[in-house]
């Protein structure tokens, strides 16, 4: 993709056999270039069953791929419907069909294609980042150039069979590093089939399916699924199961700790019983599904809510901790329970029982005290009119530590 290409008349050098073509003037079909030459020699080997040729511009990629017998049928789309009538007007494929989407669109406004998915879907985007205010679709992929094949890569998985294959060309202006974060996040595993470089931009041509882990959760019927974020043991990503969205735990393979998986879910189930924890949803052998929670951080939390708000939160995670304490079950961490603490419509979930483990003497309730005198917290709270005695608070916690009784918990959560 050297440079723009709003072409009147197909040139001369596509490198492949195909109809030799006019287009009128002035319609933005992108006249191929070495990406598309570089693309193009892996449709011709590599397509098979119902191929998808997104942003099809001259229509190349929809000829190589209907030249493979394996290849059924191709549905080629471009957001341009100049382009997609010049397609059609030019090009006589009887395994080829022409429609105007941008990215996958059509198949989502359109109720004839709920459920399609495609064996084979090849893109050669516009990846330039933008110049001027004006986008230049056939080559602008956005401001930093990779906004397009973001959203492409974000939506894929939902228009892609399980064994089915993505062949996709990007340069090293649209950086890489962003390319195969995008990839990775949408649990695709990819393979570089070719690296070329070509003046002042290498181009690349890879080879994506979907990774081991994603085709066995999207078999238990879970769609849209996405990568999180990742603690030292586990990786975390979300996804929707039966339409309500979901949270998916798995081993972080760097992680040397064993058994953490079964660990949680044990004392999850459990947990379930009192209404503390996200809701388990189900288990399988090496990953477990629960209940999505939005909301905040504990702390994002407390900077946006008021004194009432604020004071009937802590007094329910108190509650919870205090159920902990008597179930003789120590959390952890809950002296620093920044990430371990969502609030929802004002109600507190804990989260996280990676660490859970029984105790004779557990330290959830006097953990939180801590937390709540710590002077990041204690200040925070001073500023919304909630002003904790530190002192009192210390001398109720440490009564509460030798002996956890109701009387002495209650004691906790009237302190001023
Ligand atoms: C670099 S050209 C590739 C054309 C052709 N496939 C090839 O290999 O030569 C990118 C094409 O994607 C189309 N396009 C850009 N953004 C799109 C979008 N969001 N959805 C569908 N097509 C898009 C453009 O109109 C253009 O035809």
């Amino acid at each position: 993709m050297t440079s723009p290409s709003h072409v009147s008349e197909m040139g001369e050098g596509w490198g492949f056999k195909s109809p030799r073509v006019h287009m009128a003037p002035c319609i933005s079909v992108y006249e191929p270039q070495e990406d598309s030459t570089m693309l193009v020699k892996y449709v011709r080997d590599y397509a098979k069953g119902n191929v998808l040729d997104v942003g099809t511009g001259s229509g190349i990629q929809a000829i190589a791929a209907s030249q493979n017998k394996n290849a059924v049928s191709v549905l080629a789309t471009d957001m341009q419907k100049g382009v997609i009538e010049y397609c059609k007007k030019n090009i006589k494929n009887e395994k080829i069909k022409f429609a105007v989407s941008d990215l996958f669109e059509i198949f989502k406004k359109n109720k004839k294609f709920k459920n399609i998915k495609f064996d084979t879907i090849i893109f050669n985007p516009p990846y330039l980042p933008q110049e001027l205010k004006l986008k230049d679709l056939t080559i602008e992929g956005g401001k930093k150039g990779y906004e397009v094949i973001e959203k492409f890569l974000n939506e894929v998985n939902k228009f892609l069979k399980s064994d089915g294959i993505i062949l996709i060309t990007f340069s090293s202006l649209t950086k890489k590093e962003k390319i195969e974060e995008f990839i990775k996040n949408n649990l695709l595993d990819f393979e570089e089939l070719e690296k070329t470089h070509i003046f002042f931009e290498d181009i690349y041509v890879y080879l994506l399916r979907k990774s081991i882990f994603l085709r066995k959760v999207e078999n238990k019927g879970i769609s849209n699924v996405r990568y999180l974020t990742k603690g030292h043991r586990g990786l975390l990503f979300t996804g929707f199961y039966h339409s309500k969205k979901i949270a998916i735990k798995t081993k972080n393979p760097q992680s040397k700790a064993i058994g953490r998986i079964n660990n949680e879910t044990k004392w999850l189930e459990k947990l379930n019983k009192y209404n503390i924890g996200p809701r388990l949803i189900f288990i399988n052998d090496d990953y477990f599904v629960y209940e999505y929670i939005a909301g905040d951080f504990i702390i994002d939390y407390i900077k946006k809510s008021n004194k009432n708000g604020i004071k009937k939160i802590i007094k329910n995670i108190f509650n919870q901790l205090f159920i902990l304490d008597k179930l003789k079950i120590d959390k952890e961490e809950m002296h620093h329970p920044i990430k371990h603490i969502i609030v929802n419509k004002n109600k507190p979930c804990i989260i996280d029982f990676e660490r859970v483990h029984f105790s004779q003497n557990p330290k959830n309730v006097t953990q939180f005290c801590q937390f709540l005198i710590s002077g990041y917290l204690n200040k925070l709270l001073k500023n919304k009119g909630i002003n904790i005695n530190k002192n009192n608070l210390i001398q109720l916690a440490k009564i509460y530590k030798n002996n956890q009784i109701n009387k002495n918990f209650k004691k906790i959560i009237d302190a001023r």
